[in-house]
Formats: C-alpha cells, structure tokens, sequence
C-alpha cells in the first residue's frame, strides 16, 4: 500500500502532538516531516516521547516542504496560517486545516490558488463528530426557525475570537439564510457591542474566562419556545484525531476548499 506522506506543521503544539501520534499509529500515512521553530533539528521521538518516531522536525515551512509531503496539516497559528498554507499548494500539496482565525477573505484567496494548482484544501475550525453533529442539526434549525445567535465559550488566554468552530458554523447558517433581528443593530438603546458581533448574518458572542476549556452554544428563538444546541470538549485534543485522520485520507479527492469535515462524510 502506498502510504500517505504527511507533514504537520505545529507537530509539537497541543493539537498538533496528538494527532502526530495518531498518524503514528495509522497503518497508511507516514509522518515525513513534522514543524517547530523551537524543535527543529530534533527528531519527534525526542519530544513526544514515542520510540522510533524520527520524522524530522523542520524549523521553517520552506525547508519542510522540501520534504515533498502528499498533504500538509496547519496547526500552528491564525497569522501565519494562510502563508504556510499557500506556500504548501504550490509546492503541490494538498492541505488540510485545523488551525482556527483565518476569515472567509483568507479562504477566498486559498480557495483561488487551491484551484490554480489543481489540490484540495479541507479546513474544519473543530475536528469533532459531535462538533460535525452539532452543525447539521443547527442546518436543520436555520430552515425553520428565523431567530438565533451563537456563544463560544472559551479559557481566558484563546487569543482568537470568535473560535473557529463559532466562524464555520456562521458561514454554515448564512447559506440558509440570515437570522433575524427584531431590532436593528444600529437602533440598538445603549453599546452596539453588547449585541455582539455579526457575522455572516448571526451574532456572534465571544466568553473568555478562566474556568472554560471549549464550547458553544447554538441558540434558536421562537415565541415561548427555544432550542439550545450545546458542545462541550474536555482538556484533551484526542476528539480531533479521527476527524483530523479522516481529512487526510480525503483531501487528495478535492479541489479548491471545503469546509467543515461533513464535506467528506455520509449522512
Ligand atoms: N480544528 C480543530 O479541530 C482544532 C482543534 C484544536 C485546536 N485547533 C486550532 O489549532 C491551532 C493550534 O492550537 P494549539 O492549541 O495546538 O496551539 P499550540 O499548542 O500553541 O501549538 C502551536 C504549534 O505551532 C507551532 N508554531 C507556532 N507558530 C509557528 C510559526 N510561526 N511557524 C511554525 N510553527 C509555529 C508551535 O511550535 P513552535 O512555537 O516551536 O514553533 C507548536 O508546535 C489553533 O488555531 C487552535 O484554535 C483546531
């Protein structure tokens, strides 16, 4: 079997380690290059602990590209995401995204290299099947009911706001409608903040606060009657790792970006 060729940049980080260790034990991939400023010219065994895990570790995209992976996985961060992710296409690689903060004009423009060079982008703000869940059935609320907005919850320290998974859900919705408001934002009585922000036609709250690990509410309004769709993760990045394997194994059937992982999966 011809194994996939995998590089993860951000290999070492707290997403990024886990699902290395997943590609570790996944029978058809190989880990050839993995991306760390801090760690390269270490071998991934040397950090994640893992016997005769020798992937190199590169310390620049540019030198881990050389390398010549099938796929290359971003997991690193929002500002440096979209260069490492066009720098990977031309190199010929498909890619497949899992770092969250990139806005849909950042996709627009991957999504016209993605097509130029013939590859496949798949970008999901959260690996989860839950998180997949919660998407399709907050679909199936859109169409019948006109009235929701979103929270993301998150620990104090999540720079990015709102989360990936808040981002792609709003983009989800917006392709069914926009929510409503019964009043508008800029007739609002006091700061237009306090409404949140509006994204792609839902409003969008962003919690910060020590306490919180990840995660999101999706709350649908009719009179006398709600629907409160909620996903919570724990402190561990193992609900990524299958999602993320998943990706991988797809992303070379694509062109141009998909987002959200249902793109490659059967309901
Ligand atoms: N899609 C999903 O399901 C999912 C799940 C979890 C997290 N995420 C997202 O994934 C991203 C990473 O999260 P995390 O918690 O794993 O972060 P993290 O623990 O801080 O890890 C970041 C990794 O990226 C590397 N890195 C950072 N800046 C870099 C640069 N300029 N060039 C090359 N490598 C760089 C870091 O290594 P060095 O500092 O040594 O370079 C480290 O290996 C975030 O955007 C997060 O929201 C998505």
């Amino acid at each position: 079997m011809n194994k996939i060729k995998v590089c993860v940049a951000g290999a070492t980080g707290w997403a990024g380690s886990e699902l290395s260790r997943g590609i570790f034990d996944a029978v058809d991939m190989e880990l050839v290059a993995a991306i760390s400023r801090s760690n390269a010219g270490k071998a991934l065994d040397e950090v994640l602990g893992i016997k005769g895990f020798t992937t190199p570790i590169f310390g620049t995209v540019e030198d881990a590209l050389n390398i010549r992976p099938d796929v290359f996985v971003e997991y690193t961060k929002p500002d440096v995401a979209k260069s490492h992710v066009l720098s990977a296409l031309k190199s010929g690689a498909h890619v497949v995204i899992g770092t969250s903060g990139l806005s849909s004009e950042d996709y627009d423009e991957i999504n016209g290299v993605a097509k130029e060079v013939n590859r496949g982008v798949l970008a999901a703000g959260n690996f989860a099947l839950t998180v997949v869940l919660l998407q399709k059935f907050a679909e199936m609320a859109a169409k019948y009911i006109p009235h929701w907005e979103i929270i993301d919850y998150a620990h104090s320290d999540k720079k990015d706001a709102p989360s990936g998974t808040a981002r792609e859900l709003a983009n989800r919705l917006s392709n069914i409608r926009e929510a409503k408001l019964e009043v508008p934002l800029e007739k609002i009585d006091g700061p237009r903040e306090s409404r949140g922000a509006r994204l792609q036609g839902t409003q969008v709250h962003s919690v910060r606060l020590p306490g919180y690990v990840i995660s999101i509410d999706a709350i649908f309004g009719m009179p006398d009657q709600k629907l409160i769709l909620r996903h919570e993760s724990g402190p561990s990045a193992e609900p990524y790792v299958n999602g993320a394997l998943l990706a991988i194994r797809e992303v070379g059937k694509l062109i141009g970006v998909h987002r959200g992982l249902d793109s490659v999966m059967k309901f």
